[in-house]
């Protein structure tokens, strides 16, 4: 299968999306969500600036393994430098980079980060075409965003991110404003009228029936699913809930990855919303932890975690990637053929 996110966007059939979900997108959930259809996987948002300055940051925010594939890193920028320098760091390791352009909460637009960049269209043109000019494709650089209330000045928003050379645009059809409402799906058509991109359709994909439905009536390249990835990670294969092989696959994955507690459970928690009975369900939830989280599962569901393939971790040196990149690039334009230039492929070992 390609690792080359536009190209998976050009085929004809719904490319399958998980969602950048803050504490959950993390590589063992990715990996899980992989082994039932889907297509591309996001890392949650991770602040640039802190990537780029902390070291124990980047080792928090980011792991990843070979096969963690196509990856796109979403981050939080909202300087140019910041969001250039940390795209190098971690492009070795990844298929592409996001802007975040949708996050609605106080403490980010607050910040000028988010939905607050729905506002600066020049700035986000700029963030997205400093990356697209440092990193070669078929590296992405994308954004995701929220609809603005005003339809024609997302239909502007998106057509400066054309000229600044996006990838591909992923469109949350709601208004940071909206917070469970329905999406608005006659803007994301209109948006899909105006906007020559390929688009990933965003927002209450539960389903694949209605993530299938999305992609129809929406015309547009992927779609992706946030919540309802999270209540049934086997969404994309068709399953209606969370099967329990999918609840295996979770438990032998977590045993050769590691993973804290809360992020275990919680994840657990989601997958049974739907599947255990309430009295069942408050005591799980209520459960404090591992052992007696196997311990439930083993005697309601005979599940036990099976040691699975060892899964041996990309070793990431982000400060050498920034160099090399640098370095690569230049040899590239010293090689003075645009194109050779643009057949420069970001391997991982750089
Ligand atoms: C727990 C959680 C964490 C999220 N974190 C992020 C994030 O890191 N970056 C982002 O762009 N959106 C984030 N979102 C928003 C989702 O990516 C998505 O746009 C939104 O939930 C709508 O999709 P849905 O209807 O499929 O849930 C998050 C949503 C949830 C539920």
């Amino acid at each position: 299968m390609t690792t080359d996110v536009v190209e998976m966007l050009k085929e004809p059939r719904m490319i399958k999306i998980c969602a950048p979900m803050v504490r959950y997108s993390k590589l063992q959930f990715r990996t899980l969500v992989r082994r039932y259809g889907c297509d591309i996987c996001f890392t949650p948002m991770i602040l640039a600036d802190s990537f780029v300055q902390s070291s124990k940051a980047r080792d928090n925010e980011f792991t990843t393994h070979e096969k963690d594939q196509p990856l796109i890193v979403q981050f939080a920028a909202k300087t140019v430098n910041d969001f250039v320098d940390a795209s190098e760091m971690v492009a070795p390791y990844c298929n592409g980079v996001d802007l975040n352009c949708g996050c609605p909460q106080r403490w980010a637009m607050q910040e000028g980060y988010g939905a607050d960049l729905l506002r600066k269209p020049e700035l986000v043109k700029d963030l997205v075409y400093q990356v697209r000019n440092r990193i070669p494709r078929p590296f992405t650089v994308s954004a995701k965003i929220r609809l603005l209330k005003d339809i024609r000045q997302t239909i502007t928003l998106c057509q400066t991110l054309e000229k600044a050379d996006a990838s591909f645009l992923t469109i949350h059809a709601r208004t940071p404003e909206m917070r469970n409402e329905p999406i608005d799906l006659d803007k994301l058509k209109l948006l899909r009228d105006h906007v020559q991109l390929p688009l990933v359709a965003n927002g209450d994909a539960k389903s694949l029936e209605s993530a299938e439905s999305l992609f129809k009536e929406s015309g547009c390249e992927g779609v992706m699913s946030a919540r309802g990835i999270l209540t049934n990670p086997a969404l994309f294969s068709g399953h209606s809930a969370t099967p329990l092989a999918c609840v295996q696959d979770w438990l032998d994955i977590t045993s050769t990855v590691p993973i804290e507690f809360q992020c275990f459970h919680h994840h657990l928690v989601f997958m049974l919303e739907k599947i255990l009975p309430r009295t069942e369900r408050l005591l799980f939830n209520s459960l404090q932890n591992k052992s007696s989280v196997l311990e439930f599962l083993d005697s309601y569901y005979n599940i036990k975690p099976n040691a699975s393939d060892s899964m041996e971790l990309t070793r990431c040196n982000f400060s050498a990637s920034r160099v090399r990149c640098k370095e690569k690039y230049i040899n590239c334009w010293e090689d003075d053929s645009s194109t050779n230039f643009l057949g420069c492929i970001f391997n991982t070992d750089l």
